[in-house]
Parts: C-alpha cells; sequence; structure tokens
C-alpha cells in the first residue's frame, strides 16, 4: 500500500516539470467588500522587491482570468464570444511561466528575467524591475478565430485584456498589493524572450507587487 502511493505521488510529480510551479489553492473569499475595493482603485508606482508567495500569486491570477465556474469552463474576466484568447505569463526575476489556469500550475517557458522588457524600459528607475511581477497579456489570435476582420481581432483582444487588467486593479486594491497596468511594452523582446509563435502576441503587461 505504501510503495503504491509512493508510486503514485512519484507519477505526479513527474508530470510537473521541476522548473514548473503548482500553485495551491486560491482563495475565492475575502478581502474588501467591492465597494471598498472600487474606492481603493489606483495605479501605483512604487514597489518592494519583496516576493508574492505562492497563495498571494494564485489568489491574484484566479481574481486576474481563473475559472470560477468551472464546470462551464468559465471564468472571473468576460472575453468576446468565449474565446478565451489570453494567456498570463508572469516574469520574475527567475525566469517566465506560462499560468495554466485549468490546473493552476506555472509551467516555465524561460529562466530569463523579461521584466526589464515592461515598463520604463532602459530606465534605471523602471519600477518594473523592482516589483517582483510583471504580468504579460498574450493573444493567441488563432484560437480567437478572427483573422478575417483584424479591425475587430484587435478591438476584442484588448477590451478583452482590459477586463484581466481590472480584476488585478480591484484585486490588488481589495488586498492592499500596487500595480500598474501598462501600454509600455517591447513586444519583440518579449516574443522572443518568451518563445512565441507569430500567431501569439504580448499585447499589454500589468505590474504587480507589495507597497513600498
Ligand atoms: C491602456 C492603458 C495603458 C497604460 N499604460 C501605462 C504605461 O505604459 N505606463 C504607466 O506607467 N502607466 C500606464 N497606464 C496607467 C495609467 O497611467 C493610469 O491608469 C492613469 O494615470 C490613471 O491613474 P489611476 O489608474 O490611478 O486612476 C496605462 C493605463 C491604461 C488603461
Amino acid at each position: 500500500m505504501k510503495t503504491t502511493l509512493a508510486t503514485a505521488i512519484a507519477l505526479a510529480s513527474a508530470a510537473c516539470l521541476a522548473a514548473d510551479i503548482k500553485l495551491p489553492e486560491p482563495n475565492r473569499a475575502g478581502g474588501k467588500p467591492l465597494n471598498e475595493a472600487l474606492a481603493a482603485r489606483q495605479t501605483h508606482r512604487d514597489f518592494s522587491p519583496a516576493p508574492l508567495t505562492d497563495q498571494e500569486l494564485s489568489d491574484l491570477l484566479w481574481a486576474a482570468n481563473g475559472f470560477n465556474r468551472p464546470e462551464q469552463k468559465k471564468r472571473t474576466a468576460p472575453t468576446a464570444v468565449n474565446r478565451q484568447e489570453v494567456d498570463l505569463y508572469v516574469c520574475r526575476a527567475d525566469g517566465a511561466y506560462l499560468w495554466d489556469a485549468a490546473s493552476n500550475v506555472l509551467k516555465q517557458v524561460t529562466t530569463k528575467d523579461l521584466r526589464g522588457s515592461t515598463g520604463r524600459m532602459g530606465s534605471p528607475e523602471n519600477f518594473a524591475l523592482v516589483a517582483p511581477i510583471a504580468l504579460v497579456y498574450v493573444i493567441d489570435y488563432e484560437r480567437q478565430g478572427m483573422q478575417q476582420r483584424p479591425q475587430d481581432a484587435f478591438k476584442y483582444a484588448s477590451v478583452d485584456c482590459g477586463f484581466i487588467g481590472q480584476n488585478v486593479y480591484l484585486h490588488c486594491a481589495s488586498t492592499g498589493l500596487h500595480t500598474v497596468f501598462l501600454g509600455m511594452i517591447n513586444p519583440q523582446e518579449l516574443s522572443k524572450g518568451l518563445g512565441l509563435p507569430a500567431t501569439r502576441v504580448p499585447l499589454f503587461a500589468q505590474t504587480v507587487g507589495h507597497a513600498k
């Protein structure tokens, strides 16, 4: 019996690469009431370098775009035609990870620190290099499937990122974290660093961390 359990645990861990991170169950309750979070929502650019715990990261990602109705495979943020075309990458000093929302696993895609490709790029005062997390919003235009009308594809991709960004703003306001949504990104550097094919495009980023 002991051997069977040990084997099952070994197989389960082998399914997760060593550098992948299985996040704990997110908290789906607590935090400030909505109106208090709305009253507190704001952009901050002053960050502490203190890392987020795995629990804080799990809570943040679930609020951002987690499955709130898993039986219907639907999420905390709406998407046009329910295409769910936005992938969240978590960039940290130790590398970048694709968040798999269904398994709540961060899948490492590089050990490079890509945070400097967001924020005030090239500036020694780039807040994105101080904060522990840069979320990068990547559009999968194939999954979105609106290639025939590029203007619609871009419109819906942008607004879908905006909903996720506001979820992040409200979660941060509710839990006391600091955040800033960023159009200021280097998409070429991020695409290369994340190893993205031409059909997947980084559109926005969002810096998250503790208050300075
Ligand atoms: C689409 C969008 C792009 C933004 N891009 C940047 C950016 O590149 N750099 C930055 O410092 N702030 C950026 N911001 C944050 C805005 O500057 C900020 O929301 C605005 O000053 C209003 O402040 P508030 O969020 O505290 O209300 C962006 C916000 C939005 C909605």
